[in-house]
């Protein structure tokens, strides 16, 4: 048959969101449009406004270059798996909102809150539409960091000392918190909110007359806070791709540009931190951060993607597994897709994987029964 029969697969591609990391993800969608087979896809990309609109056909780069989205319609996405798709919201009587616009796959492309978290991966699931990257249960386990935590510590991984402090608790007994925090661990600290990513909101605490400040900094933005010993270390990050036989990539380390990857380190153009792709480590360790890799993406229950982060303390040799994300950064210049580009296969390959493995696992659950004595 001529590649030009072959039915296309109709992609919906979301991204932006509300979520500190919005910019973000509109960086990783502009990087899937510009690389997607076209041949193979019809694409329509889907902004999620910073306050939950969603919009269908704002092409990202028209955001990355700074324009004000304009779109035909706002749309809802239906839950009705009878009709799941994009429905238009509109004062039009032309426009009829039963008339959902259909789509075969969903790639959630969305960073943090309302998309890395479950809560947009919910939606899909009643939907029953297939969907890119973990479910439910892995996107907010491996949204939270001390959930994730002790997930990794019950499946025998090392993870570094931490407490968990509760905003209440930090806001009605605030002696007794920092009496906690400096008993149990050793200065300096990192203060974390725990749902959260790209360093928002992460303090590193090297003053016991700071630690007050960090908590009432990352109490602002969640409800839970997570402090932890501070190590002095490297840090490396591995990429994980699969379902229920995941696979791990080489190895990459992280050369921050300043004291701690924080969001500069991570986002500004001038002080950008290096990425040492594959990392100069011995054969053995890097067989054993890949190993772990796998191990936590197991442990949390993820699915299609995910990269797991790793700290190497500096005077032990000691590995801990820092953390994982669920729907890591996507540009193309990107940790995630880059480890796989050195592992052996291109962005645009990455992209048809995770799509035929979002398929899979939906034609996966679809095999359960959901009601008792259901017939197979
Ligand atoms: N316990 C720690 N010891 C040393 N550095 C840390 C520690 N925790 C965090 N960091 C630094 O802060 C960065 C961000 O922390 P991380 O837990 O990865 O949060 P995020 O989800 O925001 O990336 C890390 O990449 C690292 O540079
Ligand atoms: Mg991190």
């Amino acid at each position: 048959m001529p590649k030009d029969a072959l039915p296309r697969i109709r992609l919906a591609l979301l991204y932006g969101g509300r979520s500190g990391e919005h910019d973000v993800s509109i960086a990783s969608a502009t990087s899937v449009m510009q690389a997607i087979d076209k041949d193979k896809y019809d694409v329509l990309p889907v902004y999620l406004t910073p306050v939950g609109r969603w919009l269908p056909g704002v092409e990202p780069v028209q955001l990355t270059a700074g324009a004000h989205p304009v779109a035909a319609t706002v749309a809802l996405f239906s839950s009705d798996p009878q009709q799941p798709g994009l429905l238009p919201l509109s004062n039009d009587p032309a426009v009829q909102p039963e008339q959902a616009q259909a789509v075969d796959v969903v790639f959630p492309l969305l960073h943090g809150t309302y998309g890395e978290d479950g809560t947009v991966q919910g939606l899909l699931e009643l939907a029953n539409v297939p969907y890119v990257g973990s479910g439910v249960l892995g996107s907010a386990a491996g949204m939270d960091k001390d959930v994730m935590k002790t997930l990794f510590a019950a499946a025998g991984l090392p993870v570094v000392p931490h407490l968990l402090v509760r905003r209440r608790e930090w806001e009605q007994q605030p002696a007794t918190v920092q009496d906690r925090v400096l008993q149990m661990l050793r200065l300096p600290v990192f203060v974390k909110p725990a749902n959260l990513g790209s360093s928002v909101g992460i303090s590193k605490v090297s003053d016991a007359a700071a630690l007050p400040d960090a908590l009432d900094l990352a109490c602002r933005y969640d409800r839970r806070v997570l402090v932890e010993q501070g190590l002095d270390c490297r840090e490396f990050e591995c990429s994980v791709l699969g379902n229920d036989e995941p696979e791990a990539s080489v190895i990459g380390e992280i050369i921050p540009s300043r004291e701690f990857y924080d969001y500069q380190a991570k986002y500004s153009d001038d002080e950008s931190s290096e990425l040492r792709i594959p990392a100069d480590i011995d054969a053995s360790l890097a067989e054993n951060l890949r190993a772990m890799a796998v191990t936590a993406f197991q442990a949390v229950d993820a699915a299609g993607l995910a990269r797991v982060d790793f700290f190497l303390e500096t005077h032990t040799g000691k590995s801990y597994v820092n953390e994982i994300n669920t729907l890591p950064g996507f540009t193309t210049i990107s940790m995630y897709p880059k480890l796989w580009e050195a592992t052996g296969f291109s962005y645009a390959q990455l992209i048809d994987n995770l799509v035929s493995l979002a398929i899979e696992r939906h034609q996966d659950r679809q095999r359960s029964l959901t009601v008792y004595g259901q017939d197979p």
